[in-house]
């Protein structure tokens, strides 16, 4: 991912992962790494550009993704874009000492809006 204006920084990843052709899913991670960055709208605007690829396409059906229960963030971004909640694991990953929970969202094509 790259930010605008004429300095086309370098600012995160975004990739599909453990893609399965059989049943058409993908998982979907993202990375921005600048705090500055953070909040303006890039993560969205990165993974709406990555679902019309993933869908249009590659012809994928449905791209899932994990986040942790207190990346309030992140789950907000992922909403904007169409993902929903579908599961949740109890005190999944150790974090600072604390288990936390692990959340699953996922959304489909015939959800997304071009
Ligand atoms: C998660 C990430 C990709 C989101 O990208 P982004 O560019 O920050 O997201 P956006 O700006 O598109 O959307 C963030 C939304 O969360 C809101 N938000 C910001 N801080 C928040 C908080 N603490 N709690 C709840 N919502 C918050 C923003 O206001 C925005 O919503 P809005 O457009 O309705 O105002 C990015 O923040 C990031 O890389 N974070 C660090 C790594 C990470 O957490 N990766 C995801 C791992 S699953």
């Amino acid at each position: 991912m790259v930010g605008e204006g004429k300095s086309k920084e370098y600012i995160g990843n975004i990739s599909l992962m453990n893609i399965d052709w059989f049943s058409g899913t993908a998982e979907l991670g993202i990375f921005i790494g600048n705090k500055d960055y953070w909040g303006k709208g890039y993560g969205s605007d990165a993974i709406r550009t990555v679902l019309r690829f993933a869908f249009l396409q590659l012809g994928l059906r449905k791209v899932f993704l994990r986040v942790m229960g207190s990346n309030f963030r992140a789950q907000r971004c992922y909403r904007k874009v169409g993902f929903k909640e579908v599961g949740r694991m109890k005190a999944h990953l150790l974090k600072n000492g604390e288990y936390e929970d692990m959340v699953l969202m996922e959304t489909f094509k015939e959800e997304f809006a071009t």
